[in-house]
């Protein structure tokens, strides 16, 4: 985020109160309420989940024990037995929803479905059944590898419905990427399509699974083939088969397995600040009634509301809040193929007034690039079906809330800027829309039942408006279970940074966070190498270890500098071997080398060729000098740190000469 954001968010003192008559409405209905559910969730967290789980979830059996914490490693509801893909699908089968959408998809061409809960249910049926003629078992992972297509989230609800771990790759990840992914999840069957539209172009998936495949992946026997963009693919014999096909012969008879509580309902993988990406587990109990609770309470949902969360399924937001917390509440969820491009900037907006959409969440990065492409746009559409706003995925500066406030909400809509991460799984900070008045830029409140805080490195508590990092204090329902694979790694990124708070182990968010006078959290950006691009999170090790495995380059060090519409971008500075030279043709050979080793979103904005980086004596990169020598900023902080400090004043001449 941009220096001068983080100084506005200082600044920022204006205090947005819900309507009357939208908070009298709300699920949540004042202040008030919300500080007695919130204390009474405090008082005793158990009773407050077992509650809602009761009243809110359907169950086969129920939980002999509410929790389980052997610190850092949690179980909720042990022993009960489930299916997300019942309470997402079956329950409402029995009631008026049958026939009601249950996902709204529009495809980035302009062709449409909608399948009403009956509909998707068949759909998701049917695949299972499909799934498991092609031999996969419950607890065999699963890689789905999609466009926004329904198919995707008919995909992981299949998954889901016989106990199949699902791994979701974003569409965006290079082969290369998928390759590791499913290596580490040792996946049996990958899900994919032909291909989906995004940003005007086809995007071709089946080929990046062959060649993910060609290189290893070795654990891959089946590949379900979606067709979407209608174009040639390689099919292999006996490994490969159309979704079409075996759709003519597959039965919509799948009852839900029975799922323990603490069973693997997903991996995903997400970025950290060192090695390779963390596969973070989410098993079925905690998850479900978590997403379901934030999804109904967060976004005020009604079963009349049209429900559109704008991020891709292969990330977290996508998982949680385009599939499974809407459908557990039984809500129509919109699903849109594409993204704001040159063809149409305004597609977003044409899409709210095609299909009258109520609830609109998107991300900061979206609403920048939305202000830059001007208000003829929305003004041109009928927003007037909307009444509540949310974003996530970085912070939002106070200029663009306002904007979003004012040109999309008609200054009516409340809006939730929701924190949270794919570790933990749900909305974790954020405004109840009937009840916590907005300030631009802060996150609000936590969720009732989640205990945040604001420490230094010794779990000592910061004073208000003194910055600090944020923990969690208590475990929440949906909080990831471990790394897959690596216990070890989860305990040392999440538990070991700081110090136990009376004699209890915290949740280190990784975020620094200053909290007001009020109790509210202001998210000010991530202390560790994890970058913040569009929303998109990478690490800094993942970059560099991408650009040295090109013949070129000796040595990497990659940072974020803020960047006006996606946050961040990446520059990287970069050391090369003795045999090459720096040209702006290599430079541009690097960044597409990037693409091919991770994906689009990971294309460097800028490189920097050098002789030297600053290093520790231990040989490790000081990449917060980077940072300050990238931004073109002075450099504070304690040289001395630095083996060489004439490393950089080098820097910082290159730097300046460059400019
Ligand atoms: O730095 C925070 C930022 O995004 C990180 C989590 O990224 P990811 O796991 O990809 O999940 C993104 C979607 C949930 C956080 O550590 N972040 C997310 N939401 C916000 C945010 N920063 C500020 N304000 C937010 N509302």
């Amino acid at each position: 985020m941009p220096e001068n954001a983080i100084e506005s968010i200082l600044q920022e003192k204006r205090l947005f109160n819900p309507s009357p008559e939208f908070a009298e409405n709300a699920h949540i209905k004042s202040l008030d309420q919300y500080n007695e559910l919130y204390e009474k969730a405090k008082a005793d967290p158990q009773a407050f989940w077992a509650d809602l789980a009761e009243k809110e979830l359907h169950w086969f059996k129920k939980w002999d024990q509410v929790l389980d914490w052997q610190p850092p490693f949690a179980k909720w509801f042990v022993g009960g037995k489930l299916n997300i893909s019942y309470n997402c699908l079956d329950r409402h089968l029995t009631t008026w929803r049958r026939n009601k959408a249950a996902i709204i998809w529009e495809g980035e061409p302009g062709d449409s479905r909608t399948l009403t809960y009956g509909e998707l249910h068949r759909e998701v049926c049917q695949f299972a059944n499909a799934m498991k003629q092609l031999g996969v078992k419950k607890g065999d992972r699963v890689g789905i590898y999609m466009p926004m297509i329904p198919e995707a989230a008919i995909a992981m609800l299949a998954c889901a419905r016989i106990g199949a771990p699902h791994s979701v790759v974003f569409g965006g990840f290079s082969s290369e990427a998928l390759k590791d992914r499913l290596e580490d999840a040792q996946a049996k069957l990958v899900i994919t399509a032909d291909g989906g539209f995004r940003k005007d172009k086809a995007i071709h998936l089946k080929s990046a699974v062959d060649l993910a495949l060609e290189h290893g992946a070795p654990t891959v026997e089946k590949v379900i083939v979606v067709e979407r963009i209608k174009e040639p693919i390689t099919m292999k014999e006996g490994r490969d088969y159309w979704w079409h096909d075996l759709k003519k012969t597959a039965s919509a008879d799948c009852p839900a397995e029975e799922m323990d509580s603490e069973d693997t309902l997903f991996i995903l993988y997400t970025s950290g600040s060192t090695g390779k990406p963390k596969g973070v587990v989410h098993t079925t109990g905690g998850y479900n009634l978590y997403t379901h609770m934030t999804t109904k309470w967060v976004f005020d949902l009604k079963d009349t509301d049209v429900y559109w969360c704008t991020a891709d399924v292969g990330w977290i937001t996508g998982h949680s809040y385009i599939v499974y917390g809407p459908l557990s509440n039984g809500a129509t969820s919109l699903m849109y193929e594409g993204a704001p491009r040159p063809s149409n900037p305004g597609c977003f907006w044409d899409v709210v007034e095609k299909y009258g959409v109520n609830i609109f969440y998107t991300a900061p990065t979206a609403i920048r690039a939305f202000i830059k492409a001007g208000d003829e746009l929305p003004n041109a559409r009928d927003l007037s079906s909307l009444r509540l706003l949310g974003t996530v995925g970085e912070p939002i500066n106070p200029e663009a809330w306002m904007w979003y406030h004012r040109v999309i909400g008609k200054e009516r809509c409340p809006i939730v800027d929701t924190w949270w991460q794919t570790e933990t799984g749900g909305i974790m900070i954020t405004a109840l829309p009937g009840a916590i008045p907005t300030k631009p830029g802060s996150a609000t409140r936590p969720f009732p039942g989640i205990i945040a805080d604001v420490v230094n490195e010794e779990g000592h508590r910061v004073p208000d408006n003194a910055g600090g990092y944020l923990v969690i204090k208590h475990p929440w329902p949906s909080m990831l279970r471990t790394v897959y694979g690596n216990p070890e790694r989860f305990r040392k990124t999440y538990w070991d940074p700081i110090a136990p708070i009376d004699g209890e182990q915290v949740y280190f968010a990784g975020d620094s966070v200053r909290r007001d006078e009020d109790g509210y959290f202001w998210i000010m950006g991530r202390v560790d190498d994890v970058m913040n691009v569009a929303g998109h999170r990478l690490g800094s090790m993942e970059l560099e270890s991408a650009l040295k495995s090109h013949p070129a380059v000796a040595e990497a060090g990659v940072v974020g500098t803020p960047h006006e519409i996606t946050g961040e971008q990446i520059f990287a500075f970069v050391i090369l071997k003795n045999t090459a030279t720096p040209s702006d043709e290599l430079a541009q050979e690097l960044k597409q080398h990037v693409v091919m080793e991770i994906g689009a979103i990971a294309r460097p904005g800028e490189i920097q060729f050098t002789e030297a980086l600053p290093k520790t004596r231990s040989g490790k990169i000081v990449r917060r000098f980077l940072r300050q020598i990238a931004a073109g900023q002075e450099i504070v902080g304690d040289k001395t740190t630095v083996e060489d400090p004439t490393v950089l004043d080098k820097l910082e001449a290159e730097i300046a000469h460059k400019r």
